[in-house]
């Protein structure tokens, strides 16, 4: 069997330990041979492809980012359209003409949304979910996520001692388009003063209060903010407003609205950090090494089993199977309760 394999949308750590766990598996337990798409859905569509065997993977699992590179480029988009093809067909017989029998497609929701459309018609592929945000309501936890987190929580271990210092209110903002559980996370493991996340519109007032209070504690606050959190009566603050191929905007910004609100308010310093990339970027942790190679393994086995239009997922413990469009229906967000336990420490 000849596979194809690719990794689309925002790049995430232990995006190349599932790419080694299913050559490696593929090969020496299935009988694989395995050929790889550049740059998501821009691969098959233009026909861009690369060797994929146990050599290429060799020394790839403590490395970020993807060998194969990504992108968001969307088949389903009117501009993938070609010599009279939707995207889709093009994709499919590229696909054809390069023997593949399955694909396994790694990525988030849009990834994920793609991959049913060309299961729907037909296309034998498996999913494997991707997104540090860890906002797919089909598996428990998605690889990425944990490293995420640890990087976010370690830069609010040391923003602590410098606001200290200086008597400053440091805020924090971190990846979380959605949802919040970066935020809530790395907000708690860091011992944040104040998380905001974008399931919880916030009350710059009470925001307020928080800081006030925690001065008066002597300490220094950090202020925890997701990318898309906003105020109850405001959407998220978009960095920039042209959409990306699958309809996003991208986000941005409220950390430094919140520094001078902030300030105007409480007449203390305020001052923004924006993780940004740092986040996605380098090595995994080995809870995402780990759970990034139980994917492989699983979605090398479903290709094998012919248990396609499936997604590997994680339930408890266990590496399940689920139907890809479940990964595209649900988000999991930051259930109340859950966001009420990191209230108790607040201020
Ligand atoms: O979707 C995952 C995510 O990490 C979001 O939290 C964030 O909005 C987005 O990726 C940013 O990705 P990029 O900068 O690559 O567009």
């Amino acid at each position: 069997m000849r596979v194809g394999v690719l990794t689309g949308g925002g790049d995430c750590p232990g995006l190349n330990a599932v790419i080694r766990a299913i050559v490696r598996t593929g090969t020496s337990v299935h009988g694989c041979q395995f050929v790889g798409f550049r740059d998501g859905w821009r691969g098959p569509l233009e026909m861009d492809t690369q060797p994929l065997d146990v050599q290429a993977v060799r020394g790839i699992l403590p490395r970020g980012g993807t060998i194969l590179g990504s992108s968001r480029t969307n088949p389903l988009a009117d501009s993938a359209a070609r010599d009279g093809k939707s995207g889709l067909e093009r994709v499919r017989e590229n696909l054809a003409s390069a023997a593949v029998d399955a694909l396994i497609a790694i990525g988030g929701e849009d990834t994920l949304g793609v991959a049913n459309r060309l299961h729907q018609a037909g296309v034998k592929i498996v999913g494997v979910p991707k997104t540090i945000d860890n906002d797919l309501g089909a598996t428990d936890y998605t690889f990425g996520f944990d490293t995420a987190v640890n990087i976010a929580m370690e830069a609010i271990d040391r923003l602590h001692t410098t606001a200290e210092s200086h008597h400053r209110a440091l805020i924090v903002e971190v990846m979380g388009r959605n949802a919040g559980w970066i935020a809530l996370h790395a907000g708690m493991a860091g011992g944040a003063n104040v998380i905001l996340i974008p399931e919880h519109p916030f009350d710059i007032d009470e925001v307020c209060d928080y800081v006030q209070q925690r001065f008066e504690t002597r300490y220094a606050p950090i202020v925890v903010v997701a990318e898309g959190a906003h105020p109850k009566a405001v959407s998220a603050t978009v960095a920039e407003t042209k959409l990306d191929a699958f309809g996003h905007t991208r986000l941005g910004g409220v950390g430094q609205l919140l520094a001078a609100e902030i300030e105007r308010r409480t007449g203390k310093e305020a001052r923004a950090t924006v993780l940004g990339h740092i986040q996605r970027g380098g090595t995994p942790t080995a809870f995402d090494r780990v759970l990034a190679t139980r994917f492989g393994i699983g979605a090398i086995r479903a290709v094998a089993d012919g248990d396609f239009g499936t997604m590997v997922a994680l339930r408890g413990t266990d590496i399940v199977r689920v139907p890809i469009v479940d990964a595209i229906e649900e988000l999991k967000l930051v259930p109340t309760e859950r966001y009420a336990e990191a209230e108790v420490f607040f201020g």
